[in-house]
């Protein structure tokens, strides 16, 4: 770990501790997500979360699709943000993880807001026939150009999408080795949205950095 991951990981302890805790549902999903799954780095978090759900709280969008659900803690995150009558498309491209996130969104009130997809979201997102207000998109960064590209139509005038994890672990300002496939994805994707005249885009360095893209 260099200075600054332990600087960094201080600051993300004390903002930890000065933001609003997990409920209860999300404690579990966390701590389920920490002990049953290989790679539980995946899983949003605390203060990821609460950002989600503070940033649906703020739009109070009727419609969200999220694509990369893993075991389901950000769309539970989200969800609470949606409008009285809001639906909250996620999915996930790993059956594996399907009986899990059911479990997990069964226990939710939000339950009735949340449509769970088993399948490759290059292959789903074209049959939802929907508008989007807000769009999350934490899935396979190699796919990600290919994500931005197939929701966009759908993404209302004003409407927004989040991308995660657009610093790539700091990758992107460092030297790319030849083979690093993830990397360079990300970096062309990044390079693409910030010439993308269509969006105003501003990328967050929280976290791992999420991409915001608001559709003009
Ligand atoms: C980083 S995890 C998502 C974490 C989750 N959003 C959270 O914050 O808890 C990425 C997930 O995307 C899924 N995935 C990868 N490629 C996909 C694709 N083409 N379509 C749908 N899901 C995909 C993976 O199986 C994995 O569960």
């Amino acid at each position: 770990m260099s200075t600054f991951d332990l600087i960094r990981s201080d600051i993300e302890s004390y903002c930890e501790a000065h933001s609003t805790p997990e409920n209860e549902l999300l404690y579990r999903l966390n701590r389920h997500t920490n002990l049953e799954t290989l790679n539980p780095r995946m899983l949003s978090g605390q203060l990821q979360g609460v950002f989600l759900s503070f940033i649906a709280k703020m739009l109070s969008p009727k419609t969200i699709l999220e694509i990369g659900t893993f075991t389901g803690y950000s769309a539970l995150c989200l969800a609470e943000g949606l409008s009285e009558y809001g639906y909250l498309h996620t999915i996930e491209a790993n059956e594996e993880y399907e009986e899990r996130i059911k479990n997990y969104f069964s226990q939710s009130p939000l339950k009735n807001k949340i449509v769970l997809h088993i399948g490759k979201a290059e292959e789903i997102v074209p049959t939802l026939n929907e508008t989007w207000d807000l769009v999350f998109i934490d899935a396979d960064k190699e796919n990600y150009q290919i994500f931005y590209d197939i929701v966009f139509p759908k993404v209302r005038k004003g409407g927004f999408i989040l991308i995660d994890n657009t610093l790539w672990n700091g990758k992107v300002v460092r030297e790319v080795a030849p083979n690093d496939k993830d990397t360079k994805s990300v970096m062309a994707f990044n390079d693409f949205v910030q010439n993308d005249n269509r969006v105003r885009n501003l990328l967050l360095p929280f976290r791992d950095g999420i991409m915001i893209v608001e559709k003009l």
